[in-house]
């Protein structure tokens, strides 16, 4: 799995090795992989991986085939955001995102699928798209549009692999407390000459059940998506978001 060193991947994770998978957690802190691999235990373990470079892909997912031998289940779930508005909106900022969220998961789900493909392996895939890959969000247009890319990916590939009984899905988390939040509501509350508290207020009214989501919330997800509970399940977007997004 991609992106596991902190956050909801490192959540993912977990949910994984408690129901017995062996995990590999690639990040881009290859060291903070390795740490919570140690941490997870269930014979997990880490590796360093930039999901925008081909090379790094095709290399790190070339070793995680050698140590474990094969293996049937992707979660591309590493992602970036930042936040501004798009009439300030830099050519970097765009290529960022872009390159790790959408780039991101095509190489490591081409990387997954041609594997599966050699191995005759009824391989599941799930990757992390958002609540901004199906609405718009403002100050993060940048971001909602690499996410929409995930959707259209996933959905794409669903149906180009079904035959070979490979599944692939996407959840799509809403206001999950984490890392990428905290920066967030620092830039949002910035922007919008608000209160860091008062932005992560908005977040909890906009949430019909009430609460900010936590990593755990999206992992129960995933899970599901990664089992036979889930077995005539594809090119679906999952929302996990308290209620913000029912569509
Ligand atoms: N936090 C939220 O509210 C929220 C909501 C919807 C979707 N998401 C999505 O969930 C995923 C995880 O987000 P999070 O909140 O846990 O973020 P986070 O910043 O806490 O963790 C992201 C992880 O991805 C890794 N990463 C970043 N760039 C990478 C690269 N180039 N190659 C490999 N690994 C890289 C980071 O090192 C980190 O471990 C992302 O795809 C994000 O877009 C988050």
């Amino acid at each position: 799995m991609t992106g596991g060193a902190t956050g909801i991947g490192l959540a993912i994770a977990r949910a994984l090795a408690d129901a017995g998978a062996r995990v590999v957690i690639a990040d881009l802190d290859g060291a903070g992989a390795e740490r919570v691999a140690g941490e997870i235990g269930g014979g997990a373990s880490g590796i360093a991986i930039d999901v925008r470079k081909r090379d790094s892909v095709e290399q790190a997912f070339a070793g995680i085939e050698q140590r474990l031998g094969g293996y049937q289940i992707l979660c591309a779930n590493a992602g970036v955001s930042t936040m501004n508005l798009v009439a300030d909106l830099t050519d970097e900022e765009w290529d960022f995102n872009f390159d790790v969220n959408a780039r991101g998961v095509f190489l490591t789900n081409q990387a997954a699928v041609r594997h599966f493909l050699k191995t005759g392996a009824k391989g599941i895939i799930v990757n992390t798209a958002s609540l901004a890959a199906k609405w718009g969000a403002p100050w993060l247009a940048h971001y909602s549009a690499s996410k929409f890319a995930v959707m259209g990916f996933t959905q794409a590939l669903a149906r180009e692999v079904a035959a070979n009984g490979i599944r692939v899905n996407c959840v799509c988390p809403g206001f999950v407390k984490t890392g990428m939040q905290s920066r967030e509501v620092q830039w949002e509350a910035k922007l919008r000459s608000l209160t860091p508290q008062q932005v992560i207020d908005e977040y909890i009214a906009q949430t019909p059940l009430g609460r900010l989501e936590q990593p755990e919330d999206v992992a129960k997800a995933v899970l599901f998506l990664c089992s036979d509970l889930s077995g005539f399940i594809t090119g679906e977007s999952l929302n996990v978001t308290g209620g913000v997004r029912m569509d």
